[in-house]
């Protein structure tokens, strides 16, 4: 039997909560035993700020290399508003990103048919919807330098953010996202600006050269990333996955999530590159925030968190089967009438976090 080692980092805010119902997941897994899984916890984000004064310890970002897997909860809140930038909560997650070299994240976005209601747009546009956003994690405007506020002999100041791709950044996310494409519908398309950006251009040339050379079979469109932002919202199922950079994927994954019904159900993973065993370091998150209105009052979702959890079990475990049997018996819930109050809907039962996690469990159980 094999022991696949964790590290959870809740983090704040309804992230402490909905870990909890994952621990539960996992705690059924470890009961079953055709995988042991341990569990080391660290603090991060504000949680952290609170007891050391910055956003994550260097011995944190150590245990997460050595880590299987990361399962991260949230970050942030007004308690911090004021705190120097550089230690802000989501410094600890950049930094994680960016030390693990976690430059792949896939965000998928999939209606689950009990949902199709509740998402802004009409059911015949959601209804079966099966997207990926695969967004470029350690690049381009969130790490480009210089990135400086300073100080003009006019005595007004000037901020600078730069946008920096070099052409290995961008293949190797296109190679991601033809290689998914390739086990899902075969459709890529890369968003990018190269109206308007040197960096779009690169992009473009380079995921058309890379296309060209290696996954010709894949149908590739390119896009500029504001009319994807439309044609989002006017016909999501033309698209299967989208690639794009940093920024864009920040913003065109929080539209996709609306999508789907609620930021409450989106799961994600961060992955880096295969090391000469197949291992890969790797990060599993909720898409959604920390939820300061309604954090420790068991209200949350913890539907996203658990969803993460899933994508662990397939991408960092190869446990296939696993993963699906999670995500059906999260399916099989939700048509079940059971919500949380961010996807309540009438005449259905609004639950709490940790009735929804056990409901969940209970469903696994009679799935296994
Ligand atoms: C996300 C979040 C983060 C980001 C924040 C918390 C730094 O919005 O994961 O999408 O901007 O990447
Ligand atoms: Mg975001």
């Amino acid at each position: 039997m094999t022991t696949k080692n964790l590290l959870f980092l809740p983090g704040d805010g309804i992230g402490v909560e909905v870990h909890a119902e994952v621990k539960r997941i996992i705690d059924w897994f470890n009961k079953r035993g055709t995988v042991t899984f341990n569990i080391d916890e660290g603090l991060v984000g504000g949680a952290c700020y609170d007891a050391h004064k910055v956003s994550i310890l260097d011995e944190t970002v150590d245990l997460a290399k050595k880590s299987d897997a990361v399962i991260f909860g949230a970050v942030g809140g007004p308690k911090w508003d004021d705190v120097p930038f550089d230690v802000r909560p989501e410094a600890g997650l950049l930094r994680l990103r960016k030390d693990l070299d976690l430059f792949a994240n896939l965000r998928p976005a999939i209606v689950y048919p009990a949902l199709a209601d509740a998402s802004s747009l009409k059911r015949d546009h959601v209804e079966g919807l099966d997207i990926l956003i695969l967004r470029e994690l350690t690049g381009g405007t969130y790490f480009g330098e210089p990135k400086e506020i300073v100080t003009l002999e006019d005595g007004q100041k000037r901020a600078v953010d730069t946008t920096v791709y070099t052409t290995s950044e961008i293949e190797r996310i296109a190679a991601v996202g033809f290689e998914l494409a390739r086990k899902r519908s075969n459709k890529v398309h890369s968003a990018e600006k190269r109206n308007v950006m040197v960096a779009g251009v690169l992009w473009n040339d380079t995921v058309t050269a890379l296309h060209k050379k290696s996954f010709s079979d894949v149908e590739l469109h390119h896009i500029l990333a504001d009319n994807c932002a439309m044609q989002l919202i006017r016909w999501p199922k033309q698209f299967d996955v989208i690639v794009t950079d940093n920024l864009f994927g920040d913003v065109l994954s929080d539209e996709a999530s609306m999508l789907t019904g609620s930021l409450g159900m989106l799961p994600s993973a961060s992955l880096g590159a295969e090391d000469e065993n197949g291992k890969r370091a790797a990060l599993y998150e909720p898409v959604h925030g920390t939820a300061p209105d309604i954090a420790g009052q068991n209200k949350a979702n913890p539907i996203a968190m658990i969803a993460s959890f899933a994508m662990a079990l397939r991408y960092s475990f190869d446990l296939g089967e696993e993963a699906q049997m999670v995500e059906t018996a999260i399916s099989n819930v939700l048509d079940k009438g059971l919500r949380t109050g961010d996807i309540m809907q009438d005449g259905m039962e609004e639950v709490s976090t940790t009735a929804m996690g056990q409901a969940v469990i209970t469903e696994m159980e009679a799935l296994s």
